[in-house]
């Protein structure tokens, strides 16, 4: 699926990038948060930047469609990709993947960060934390639990929900938590964990019932409590997204892109749109190639101790 927004404006003769729409890769379905916080960046950077950017939704694997697309695309600025923890994740989870998670990529900037909200379908039939914990308790594999593949944010908040309860529920995997969250608020599935970006609209709607949230702080404009401060002490998942290219794209590009994304963060559009959404914009200092570099190394590092440790992969 791909969406087109604003207008190519004249470049000009001495401007030699953008020369043609430049293309967001998405890794999961349309209606997820990463489709959400793609799109709402793609707006305002095709201002910034003076050409068209497309989103576009290459789902599938856990987000390793997606991640591998970009891999091999011209290394020219035109593709990019926004993924999130996944691309951490996904380098260990995955033992056979057609890219090299780091070499394969030319870090652009970090873009967000946001905790997971615990939701349930709204005629679940428990209405607090501990009634839910009981809940998943007594009924274990007879309750399901949708997330966005393996790999993916919603599976791991899953995991770790499920390791530290020592629970097991029965898991949907989707191919994002867009079409996840559409079948919870149809009742189709019970359980989600999902990126506050995307859940809060159906939590306002009341489309759907939440409990807890996942960073160790409780998030503004939610009243609920944190999952570390109920009963599953230590307990802390949040979602970080960045921006790449693929490697080998020429560093004055790279800059190019980088300057329209330190711009959309500055843009009272986005600012007031992640604020309603509950989702932090990357600071001046994670809006930088090299930090974001560093950060995947380090999470990937991060993944691969807890992943290893677990002995559980997707392939
Ligand atoms: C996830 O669970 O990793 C995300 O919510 C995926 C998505 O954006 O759909």
């Amino acid at each position: 699926m791909a969406v087109l927004f604003g207008g190519i404006v004249a470049q000009g003769a001495a401007q030699a990038f953008p020369t043609k729409p430049i293309t967001i890769v998405v890794p999961f379905a349309a209606g997820g948060p990463s489709d959400t916080i793609a799109r709402l960046f793609a707006a305002s950077m095709s201002q910034k930047i003076g050409g068209q950017v497309i989103v576009e939704n290459v789902a599938g694997a856990g987000s390793t469609v997606g991640i591998g697309r970009v891999a091999k695309a011209d290394p020219d600025g035109h593709t990019l990709l926004l993924s999130h923890i996944s691309h951490a994740t996904t380098a260990t989870l995955y033992r056979k993947l057609s890219y090299d998670p780091i070499k394969a990529f030319a870090p652009v900037g970090m873009v967000t960060d946001g905790a997971f909200v615990l939701v349930s379908r709204k005629d679940f039939g428990t209405d607090t934390l501990p009634q839910l914990f009981a809940r998943l308790k007594a009924d274990g594999d007879k309750i399901t639990y949708a997330h966005a593949g393996v790999g993916s944010g919603s599976h791991l908040c899953g995991l770790m929900l499920m390791g530290q309860l020592g629970v097991k529920m029965t898991q949907i995997p989707y191919r994002g938590t867009g079409p996840a969250m559409n079948d919870l608020v149809s009742g189709k599935v019970d359980v989600l964990c999902d990126q506050i970006t995307s859940a809060l609209p159906q939590i306002q709607g009341k489309a759907i019932k939440a409990y807890a949230v996942t960073s160790t702080e409780k998030v503004k404009g939610l009243d609920l409590p944190t999952l570390a401060a109920s009963g599953l002490p230590g307990f802390r998942a949040t979602v970080w997204h960045g921006l790449y290219a693929p490697a080998g794209t020429p560093a004055p590009v790279i800059g190019q892109i980088n300057k329209a994304l330190r711009e959309a963060l500055k843009d009272p559009v986005i600012l007031q749109r992640l604020a309603q959404l509950s989702t932090d914009p990357a600071t001046e200092a994670q809006a930088d190639p090299a930090f974001l570099g560093k950060h995947l190394v380090s999470e990937i590092a991060a993944w691969k101790k807890i992943i290893d440790t677990a002995g559980v992969y997707a392939d």
